[in-house]
């Protein structure tokens, strides 16, 4: 979709479709809804006034009511887009909002369509107050963008497939140099956050007879290579040499090679900025398991085929390797992907088994099916022996994460207040949900083992996600971590307005804010 923004007046500018966002004024619970077009434009709300007066748009999150040929606009049909109350507005609903837009016009073959810019209608109005015009901006460009993806690769019915935007048009007015400056700083960033994490979705959304480990490091190596970063990828020699036994357990049940990435991305700094000698090292890891059968601890057949989505961690570290490729900021990052394929057969690693992992921990195997805590074991490990200072993880971990937090917030886990403090501010830009659930040390005793260091799960059901967050922080130990578990939030199971059925790419934009708040 090419994305285009012009400042000039909305009225005027010729478009088949142009949308405006309107939300709900009326304070209180059982208020009737008081309509207002977030736009200046006499004219746009000339034209919608009668269906506004007429009580049949609420104005709710996603709504949508469309006006053709409205008079005095340039554009052949309006398309009003709810974005909800007045009182709870965020980024996050013009970013749903925009992408409620876009997938109103896709089925209907429209090939070209303009936004017009959220605004306040009078100096009356204070709904966008406290919502900085560049994150407006970026949220609004994210919406679109993350909307205009169907997961259609596999069809091949093409005339379906080729009901996509070609052209979007973000139309804000003329304004102060510095307000129109800080809009297309906005919508800068907002298209390479964006299409960061369509690529994370596109890998997520591969079937693991194509998406292997080896093709997952190819892929990874290949957008390395188009965004300059640095890629090694190494396999079972590397790991061995290493000493990597608890990802090689894991991996040794498959016929298909494991694949451990590392992409690094170095700040370019000229002379007169030089980085501070302690300045920051992060680590990104992801779980990158192409799929999860559970091993000899083997998952039932009902609902497996989700499993291909084990490599949402390792995606969304993909993801954001990316975007921080474009953003530049000046810190240096490594990311690492653990990636395995999970199977049950003769040469699979079986409950009972003691393995050693790279850190010299002994690991009792309680269930092979807990195979995502022995990749990223190994893998965290290492991002320390690279000389990462602070560690971040993401991965589909736990399906006791889903059931204390289910599909709308992700797990968040850490071992340090100050890194939580510097993912909450990532948070408030990327309007992603983690809830934070508790990994303190009086839970340690769970992972203990009768004749091993530490065993693979909890023995129990009970904390499933702490125990396994826990197990996490054995090799983290020291170093600030923070430890995201997206088991419940990688795959939307739920069409909306604004996205379809599929691969989420949540946690590219968190793990992206965080890396920049260490950007010195
Ligand atoms: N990949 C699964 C977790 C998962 C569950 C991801 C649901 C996405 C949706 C993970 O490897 C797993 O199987 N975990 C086990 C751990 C248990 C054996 C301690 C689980 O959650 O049941
Ligand atoms: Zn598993
Ligand atoms: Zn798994």
């Amino acid at each position: 979709m090419d994305m285009k923004l012009v400042f000039q007046d909305a009225a005027g500018f010729q478009t088949p479709l142009l949308v405006v966002f309107a939300v709900d004024a009326s304070i209180g619970k059982d208020a009737e809804p008081l309509i207002a077009l977030l736009t200046t434009s006499d004219s746009i709300t000339n034209a919608a006034a009668s269906l506004i007066a007429s009580d049949e748009f609420k104005g709710t999150l996603g709504e949508q009511t469309i006006l053709y040929g409205p008079s005095g606009l340039k554009a052949e049909r309006l398309l009003i887009v709810g974005v909800g109350k007045a009182k709870t507005l965020s980024v996050d609903e013009i970013r749903k909002a925009a992408g409620t837009a876009v997938r109103w016009a896709k089925p209907r073959g429209i090939r070209q369509m303009a936004i017009a810019f959220p605004e306040d209608h009078a100096l009356s109005d204070e709904h966008l107050d406290n919502l900085p015009c560049t994150l407006l901006s970026r949220a609004l460009v994210e919406g679109a963008m993350l909307a205009e993806r169907d997961w259609d690769t596999y069809k091949s019915d093409k005339d379906k497939k080729d009901r996509s935007i070609e052209g979007l048009t973000v139309v804000a007015p003329s304004a102060e140099e510095s307000t129109t400056r800080e809009i297309q700083l906005g919508f800068d960033e907002g298209r390479v956050v964006a299409e960061a994490q369509n690529f994370a979705r596109s890998l997520v959304n591969e079937p693991s007879n194509i998406l292997t480990p080896t093709e997952l490091g190819r892929r990874a190596a290949a957008m390395c290579s188009t965004k300059g970063l640095k890629c090694e990828v190494y396999s079972t020699a590397k790991l061995q040499e290493l000493k990597m036994g608890a990802f090689l357990a894991v991996a040794k049940g498959s016929v298909e090679p494991p694949a451990m990435v590392v992409m690094t991305y170095e700040p370019q700094l000229d002379k007169v900025k030089q980085l501070p000698k302690d300045a920051p090292v992060i680590g990104l890891v992801g779980k990158g398991i192409t799929f999860d059968t559970g091993g000899i601890s083997l998952k039932s057949a009902e609902g497996m085929e989700k499993m291909k989505y084990d490599m949402a961690g390792a995606a969304a570290m993909i993801g954001a390797m990316h975007a921080i490729a474009d953003l530049k900021p000046s810190v240096k990052v490594i990311g690492i992907i653990c990636s395995a394929e999970n199977m049950p057969s003769g040469t699979a690693y079986k409950p009972g088994d003691v393995v050693t992992a790279m850190s010299g921990k002994t690991i009792e195997i309680l269930n092979t099916d807990a195979e995502g805590r022995l990749v990223l074991a190994d893998g965290l490990h290492y991002a320390k022996t690279l000389g990462c200072t602070h560690l971040i993880d993401a991965a589909t971990l736990t399906g006791a994460c889903v059931v204390a937090l289910g599909m709308i917030n992700a797990g968040l886990f850490t071992n340090d207040e100050d890194t939580y403090e510097h993912f909450s501010r990532a948070m408030r830009v990327s309007g992603e949900k983690f809830w934070r659930l508790p990994c303190t040390d009086d839970y340690r005793d769970m992972i203990k083992s009768q004749i091993a260091d530490i065993q693979n799960t909890g023995g129990s059901r009970w904390g499933g996600a702490t125990t396994a967050a826990m197990f996490l922080k054995e090799f983290a130990e020291d170093t600030p971590w923070v430890h995201l578990d997206i088991a419940g939030c990688a795959w939307n199971e739920e069409v909306k307005p604004w996205h379809p059925k599929g691969p989420s790419g949540v946690a590219v934009r968190s793990i992206l804010e965080w890396v920049r708040t260490y950007s010195s």
